[in-house]
């Protein structure tokens, strides 16, 4: 049997994109080449990831609200999940790969409902201790593409191409401001397998020491 073989401190890598783009694909096709490369591997998501995260999770797809309960109930599962899955396997030496986090956020609740940057990014730092992803991979899709792929739309997707269209800017605003976090790719480009290898490519990942050079 594969030894799994991690590295400390371990590595936030999210993902981030429109309605649509496959992030979820791209994470699991990523995670089993990883995996067969012997990292120690963690794929989660947000909003949820943890047990108080995912029914907060609920609370907030099952329900219209108040823009601030919307922000305050991403930003609570954001902590919960942070602490209880995140954090942990940081520490352990995983890499941890997260769909959706921090520019989510400021893509939807506030570049498509209007609330101020820094109120968010204060309570992104409060959520997450200020842990900023090592790289963030947007997956780029046209709205009206994606939207037309949500077999069962859930709220954001049924507020239409409109709304849409501004998380997509709110994303690029994040882009423009964090350009050396953010890797850029254009949503099913090629096979998610591909996609996986490129992206391996380029994560820089510090190569796995074997046993006998972890003990010297
Ligand atoms: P989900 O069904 O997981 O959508 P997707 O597969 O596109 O990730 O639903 C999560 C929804 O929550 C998604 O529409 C984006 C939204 N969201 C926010 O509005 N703010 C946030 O901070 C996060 C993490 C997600």
């Amino acid at each position: 049997m594969k030894k799994t073989r991690s590295r400390a401190p371990g590595t936030l890598i999210t993902f981030e994109g429109t309605e649509g783009a496959g992030k979820s694909t791209l994470i699991e096709a990523l995670k089993l080449q990883l995996e067969s490369h012997g990292y120690d591997v963690v794929s989660t998501r947000e909003p949820g990831g943890s047990r108080v995260a995912e029914q907060i999770r609920q609370v907030i797809l099952e329900n219209e609200m108040n823009r601030m309960t919307e922000l305050f109930l991403y930003e609570a599962a954001r902590a919960e999940h942070y602490t209880t899955t995140i954090a942990p396997a940081i520490k352990r030496g995983a890499i941890v790969l997260c769909d959706r986090y921090i520019d989510s956020t400021f893509a939807y609740q506030g570049a498509a409902r209007g609330i101020p940057d820094a109120l968010i990014a204060k309570l992104n730092d409060i959520a997450t201790e200020k842990t900023l992803p090592r790289f963030t991979v947007f997956l780029d899709v046209d709205p009206e593409a994606g939207l037309k792929s949500a077999t069962n739309p859930n709220r954001f997707e049924r507020e239409g191409t409109a709304f849409q269209e501004k998380v997509r800017r709110g994303f690029l605003k994040q882009i423009r401001k964090n350009p050396k976090r953010f890797i850029k790719l254009r949503a099913k480009q090629f096979p998610a397998e591909t996609m996986a290898e490129k992206l391996i490519a380029r994560l820089k990942l510090k190569p796995l020491k074997t046993k006998m050079q972890a003990r010297r």
